[in-house]
Order: C-alpha cells, then structure tokens, then sequence
C-alpha cells in the first residue's frame, strides 16, 4: 500500500550500519529524510550518500536527521561504506538499513514491480517529530537526487507549520511568501504582518518571510 502525506510514518525495527533501529524511536523529536537506493555498489547510489554526509550541517540546522535504505545486507553495506568514503571524499554520519528481508520497502511501497521486482526506487519521504508522513517523491533509478531541493522543502514547512503562510513556486528561504487564503480577519492579519502585504487576488496575498 502507498504511504500517503499526512498518514503516521509506519514503524519497523531493522538492522542498520548504526545498529538496530526502533523507527519511531530513533525518531525522537526529529525531523526526519528516509529515502531508498536501488543497490550498493552502484554509481548514482555512492554519489548520493556521499552528497548527504557533506550536508550534515544543514541537516542539523533543521532539526534532521537522514537514514537510506538498501535491499542489500549489513556485510554489504559496510564494505560499499569504505568505497562511498574514498570516492567521495567524506566520512559517512547516518544509517543505511540493511532490508534483505524487504521488511522496510515493502511497508513503504519502494518497490515497483513495473520496474523491477527486487531493487527499490528511489523514494524520499520527509517525516515530521510527530512522525507524520509530510512528502513522497519518488525518481527513477538513473536519475540522482538534488538534495536542496528536499532541505528547501523541510525549509517550507518548518515555516508554514509555525506561521498563516504558505510558499509559492521555486520559493527559497528569504523570498515572499503567501498569505493563507483562511486568515480573513483584518485585526489578526494586521498582528502577524506587521510589514503588511500585496493583494494581487483576494485569494493570492503576498507578505515579506514574516520570520527574517
Ligand atoms: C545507480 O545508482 O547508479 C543505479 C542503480 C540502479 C540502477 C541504475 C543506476
């Protein structure tokens, strides 16, 4: 069954390069970026890994933590660790489960079929602290991810969760945002844009980021 936006992430317990990992545990109070590799000792795959080790300080600016997933087993993946290292030139800092059993692509729909019977897509799930399912994309095997497109996401709803606003198209941290179409009442609206707003629509209100 597909894992929908805003469902409870579902929970596992499986063998990791870190250990075994409760899920929702692990999770803590943590945002969180799970996503799926086709198979270790692959190009696009080590490429990926090593591109998300070198973003851990912006992870932990966000609250974020990463965790991949692989069909291929523990001895596997510590062996692939050395090569994602060497090749890349970073130590690698977060989880990659070792799903032999598919225990974790099944329960997140990683594998399709269509595609190939055994090897996962690659899916991203953006999960909340309170483990809600808050994105899915999933791309295809040949085409690496762009990982500030998914922080830039994270970026968006750390700032709609806490403010009346959401994000237009191609929208990154500074830029204007949009004013919740629901916040109607001219004293609240007065309160949380003090530095007002542009009414192009009635329905499309745009504000300066009311948190910068
Ligand atoms: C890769 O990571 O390079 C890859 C994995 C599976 C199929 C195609 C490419």
């Amino acid at each position: 069954m597909a894992v929908h936006i805003g469902a409870v992430a579902p929970d596992f317990t499986q063998e990791s390069t870190e250990g075994q990992i409760h899920f929702h545990d692990w999770i803590g109070k943590n945002w969180v970026i799970l996503f799926s590799h086709p198979k270790d000792f692959t190009p696009v795959c080590t490429t990926e890994l090593g591109a998300v080790s070198k973003l851990k300080p912006e992870l932990e600016k966000r609250n974020i933590k990463a965790i991949g997933v692989s069909v291929d087993p523990l001895d596997s993946h510590k062996k692939w660790i050395a090569d994602i290292e060497d090749t890349q030139g970073v130590k690698m800092n977060f989880p990659i489960l070792a799903d032999a059993d598919k225990k974790v692509s099944k329960l997140y729909d990683m594998i399709h079929p269509e595609w190939n019977d055994t090897l996962t897509v690659r899916s991203v799930f953006i999960i909340d602290p309170n483990k809600k399912v808050r994105l899915t994309i999933t791309y295809p095997a040949s085409t690496g991810r762009n990982f500030q497109e998914i922080l830039r996401v994270v970026d968006s709803l750390q700032l709609t969760d806490s403010h009346s606003v959401a994000t237009p198209a191609d929208w990154k941290q500074g830029n204007d945002v949009i004013i919740a179409p629901s916040l109607q009442d001219p004293e609240e609206l007065k309160k949380k844009f003090p530095k007002g707003w542009k009414e192009l629509r009635p329905y499309l209100r745009v504000t300066p980021q009311p948190n910068k």
